[in-house]
């Protein structure tokens, strides 16, 4: 799949649910071409929000966008079948939850998806350098996992420049993808450290008018990319 980077990637984890179709049509209205969903079990991080079914609405109110999942959960390996089957294009485990992280990507592959490593804030990118070559995006949390609406990180820079760097020296060609506090405020920032999938939540959906929000950012975005 090609895709002009970078790529704003709206998450429904801050959108109306009873609602969810028509906002998430906003969202496409305004040229999103992602969405994300936050998968969250209560016990990886200190929330749960929704699980297999609430992206099968998703994925059916708008076939056509690029359905990212992001899951913090533990043991991911007995879920990915139920997110597969829900229409996800992309899946995202936690390297803090995967004790066997090569096996868990090759079973998200197995199941026809493509295959995503996310890292905490507190987490080294070391710890997932001997599985970078397996990869299709690499998501660096810039807030600690569990809520929408928290504050940028800004010591995860450091971790997307690092990243960007690696992947220019390995000629890898994963996707670098960022999550959490991303807004007006940050998101030239955040691209120009070198991420080029940007999640935002609550930037976009706290807005009274969605559709021209996501324009907005997605043309932050890549006026930002001109100069990084
Ligand atoms: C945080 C989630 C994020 C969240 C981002 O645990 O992974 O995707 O929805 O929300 P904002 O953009 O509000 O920080
Ligand atoms: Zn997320």
């Amino acid at each position: 799949m090609e895709f002009d980077l970078p790529k704003l990637a709206p998450s429904i984890l801050a959108a109306d649910f009873t609602i969810l179709g028509e906002q998430i049509h906003a969202c496409e209205t305004g040229g999103a071409q992602w969405i994300h969903c936050d998968i969250m079990d209560g016990h990886f991080v200190p929330n749960i929000s929704y699980g297999a079914d609430i992206v099968a609405a998703a994925h059916r109110a708008a076939p056509n966008l690029f359905c990212d999942v992001h899951l913090m959960i533990e043991q991911p390996d007995h879920y990915i079948e139920s997110f597969a089957d829900a229409g996800a294009d992309l899946i995202t485990v936690h390297q803090e939850a995967c004790p066997h992280l090569h096996r868990t990507i090759h079973l998200i592959r197995d199941h026809g998806c493509m295959a995503g490593v996310a890292i905490n804030p507190a987490t080294p990118v070391s710890l997932i350098e001997p599985v970078l070559n397996d990869l299709d995006l690499v998501l660096v949390m810039s807030v600690n996992p569990g809520f929408g609406g928290q504050s940028f990180i800004e010591s995860t820079l450091d971790k997307l420049e690092q990243l960007r760097r690696l992947r220019e020296e390995s000629g890898n060609s994963w996707l670098l993808e960022v999550d959490g506090g991303v807004s007006e405020e940050t998101i030239e920032q955040v691209v120009q450290a070198g991420a080029d999938i940007l999640v935002a939540g609550s930037s976009v959906f706290r807005s009274k008018a969605i559709s021209e929000r996501v324009q907005k950012l997605q043309e932050m975005a890549s006026r930002a990319s001109e100069t990084a």
